[in-house]
């Protein structure tokens, strides 16, 4: 683990195991071959996140991303690997370092209205954690929540309003009031801006970089939309099925990329109408979780493919300084 390093992801591996229902069941026992299937989420991923900086994890629906950070969130155990925070694994911390680790570290959800309690005002969604946490006192509380109100950027008197009474806007600003009511040191943003209109995903991103120098955050920014995280990343970690297949800094990545993968999400159609570029669909169906291609994942899809590729799983190494690729094309050039 490097000085820099506050967040090491170590061969973490996440299954999960369907089981099967009655109907499922019933039909076995006369005979249908139905057997109980295995997704495998996320497939033995190593990653360090340096503190202070804002990881985008970018990869198209499915590839594991809300599960990858869910772990690191403490939401979701690992099946297999070590997630260790500050140099601790967060798995076999008991008691008040459990407690503490767990609010260190906090997710922020794509729709805020489905995560935010529709019978409690705003400012007991965001008072009630630090107050069952003894972060803050209850005389002090009401400045408290205004103070965070304040910091995302929404009037302290709406702490009295209900979350159907806020904007789509509104409402995320919200989810991060919560998020940040706890006094975290890193945030774990799955597709936060996701559901807002590009206009108000602007305004919310910027938000998020004032946040982060305010409080000395460190970011993990998952998104399905490279669009997205473009801007606000330092670095940026593609994922295909469930592994990871490239690293490095934001900018060379998106100028350089290695990967095939990558070069297809890159592609980019500049839209007359915004002048924003958005990023065109890779040709071919994303292969399924539960029955994954052998060797490289992508390979169904890869127009370098050859026969290494159906048989051998890439490893990810470095091909350039700040740079990881996990593709056999590089071995070639090597
Ligand atoms: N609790 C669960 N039980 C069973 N399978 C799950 C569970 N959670 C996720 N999966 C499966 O794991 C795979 C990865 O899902 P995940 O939600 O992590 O992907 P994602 O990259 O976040 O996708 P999206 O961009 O659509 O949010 C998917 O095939 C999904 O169906
Ligand atoms: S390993 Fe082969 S299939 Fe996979 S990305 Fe590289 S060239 Fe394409
Ligand atoms: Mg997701």
């Amino acid at each position: 683990m490097t000085e820099d390093c506050i967040l090491k992801i170590d061969g973490v591996t996440k299954r999960f195991s369907n089981d099967l229902d009655i109907a499922e069941r019933t039909a076995r026992k006369l005979g249908a071959k139905i057997e109980p299937v295995t997704v495998h989420a996320v497939d033995g991923i190593t990653l360090d996140v340096r503190k202070g900086e804002v990881l985008g994890l970018v990869g198209e629906s499915g590839c594991g991303k809300s599960t990858l950070g869910r772990m690191v969130a403490g939401l979701t155990p690992p099946t297999d690997g070590r997630i260790l925070y500050k140099g601790q694994n967060v798995a076999e911390l008991k008691g008040t370092a459990a407690r503490d680790a767990a609010l260190r570290i906090q997710m922020i959800f794509q729709d805020p209205m489905s995560s935010l309690n529709p019978r409690l005002q705003v400012r007991d969604i965001i008072g009630e954690a630090p107050r069952v946490h003894g972060i803050v006192g209850r005389r002090e509380m009401a400045g408290y929540v205004e103070d965070i109100l304040a910091q995302v950027g929404l009037d302290p008197s709406t702490g009295k309003r209900y979350p159907h009474q806020f904007s789509g806007g509104q409402r995320a600003r919200v989810g991060i009031a919560r998020a940040l009511a706890v006094k975290p040191d890193f945030l774990v943003c799955d597709e936060s801006v996701a559901a807002l209109d590009v206009s108000i995903q602007a305004q919310v991103l910027n938000l998020f970089v004032k946040l982060r120098q305010d409080f000395d955050l460190t970011y993990m920014f998952v998104s399905h939309d490279l669009g997205v995280v473009e801007h606000i990343s330092d670095r940026i970690a593609v994922m295909y099925l469930g592994r990871l297949v490239e690293l490095g800094d934001a900018e060379d990545l998106i100028a350089r990329p290695n990967h095939p993968y990558t070069q297809a999400l890159v592609s980019q159609i500049p839209t007359f109408e915004t002048g924003k570029k958005t990023y065109q669909a890779i040709k071919g169906e994303i292969p399924s979780p539960m029955n994954p291609p052998p060797g490289c994942h992508f390979h169904p899809r890869c127009p370098f493919a050859h026969d290494r590729c159906r048989s051998e799983v890439p490893v990810l190494k470095q091909v350039a300084a700040g740079r990881m690729s996990a593709c056999h094309l590089n071995d070639s050039a090597a």
